[in-house]
């Protein structure tokens, strides 16, 4: 089955600011596979009720990504390890604060609104005035703009401290591989010198072997971005900070035919971590 899509902007709808970095226009690849990758994939599907519209608003060529049936898949893939264990979460802490950072133009709210928790999805400034005109804030969901490669993002989003009673639910997806070591080390210090105990952090990252390698990946190549951080081992998500403990790596490829079913435990079984991979990390108190 071969995908085709390309929308024409409609009049007045936003468009892609064209001064968007390499790293934000990743965004793309995500958003059309949540808007387009449900009738390929129904094993996989997440039934995203923006994202298709979206996609359209801004009229991009995403046909490249659309040929990747691989990251369609992943993408598709990892939306449900985040949901379902944002779910189990919220099933726990119905009232948390939910983050989402770096959010692109994902929309988790749309599957996590109990009634009565809270969201914020926090992204680029350029990126979330984007966001404003085509998914608004709402009472209980509110966009900002921030920079999560700057220290201080903790304290600048007014996020609940260490001794808050409430844990919080964070999800960085599609953004920590794109970093520095550095930066993510700083990321990740952020977050476990500031998060109230029995937070859960969720992220996806690729293996050490893929940083500097992403002129070879069928859709990143295409953005522009480089992958620039990955462990070399599983073990190393588990001594990232003293207060994040790693309860699980979820693989998100093994589903996608019998090469990645094959491929992904032989690739962990010889490097000790996989290709690709969602963690699964709570803050201690
Ligand atoms: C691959 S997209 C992922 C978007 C979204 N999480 C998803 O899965 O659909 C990467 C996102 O990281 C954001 N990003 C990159 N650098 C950032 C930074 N320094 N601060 C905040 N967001 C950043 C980009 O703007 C972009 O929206």
């Amino acid at each position: 089955m071969t995908l085709r899509v390309h929308h024409p902007p409609e009049p007045d709808c936003p468009r892609l600011p064209a001064a968007l970095g390499a790293v934000a226009s990743t965004l793309l690849i995500p958003l059309a596979a949540r808007a387009c990758g449900d009738a390929l994939f129904p094993e996989v599907a997440v039934g995203d009720r923006h994202a298709a519209r979206l996609l359209h608003a801004l009229g991009a060529e995403v046909q490249p990504f659309l040929n990747d049936q691989p990251t369609l898949y992943g993408v598709l893939a990892r939306t449900q390890v985040f949901r379902g264990q944002a779910e189990a979460f919220l099933h726990d802490h119905p009232r948390a604060l939910g983050i989402s950072l770096a959010c692109g133009l994902a929309h988790y709210f749309q599957w996590l609104d109990n009634g009565r928790n809270r969201w914020i999805d926090a992204d680029l400034p350029e990126v979330t005035a984007l966001r404003e005109q085509l998914l608004p804030s709402e009472p209980r969901r509110r966009n900002v703009g921030f920079d999560l490669s700057q220290p201080g993002w903790w304290q600048r989003l007014d996020l609940p401290g260490p001794h808050a009673r409430t844990p919080l639910l964070l999800i960085c997806e599609g953004v920590l591989m794109y970093f520095e070591p550095a930066q993510v080390a700083a990321v990740l210090r952020e977050i476990g010198d500031n998060a109230p105990p029995g937070s859960l952090l969720l992220f996806d990252f690729i293996c050490a072997q893929a940083v500097g390698q992403a002129q070879w990946h069928p859709s990143v190549r295409h953005t522009g971005a480089q992958f620039r951080w990955g462990p070399r081992r599983s073990d190393e998500l588990a001594t990232l900070h003293p207060r994040l403990q790693l309860q699980a790596e979820h693989r998100v490829m093994q589903g996608y035919g019998w090469p990645f079913a094959t491929l992904d435990p032989f690739f962990r079984w010889c490097f000790g971590v996989p290709l690709y991979g969602v963690a699964q990390m709570r803050v201690a108190p």
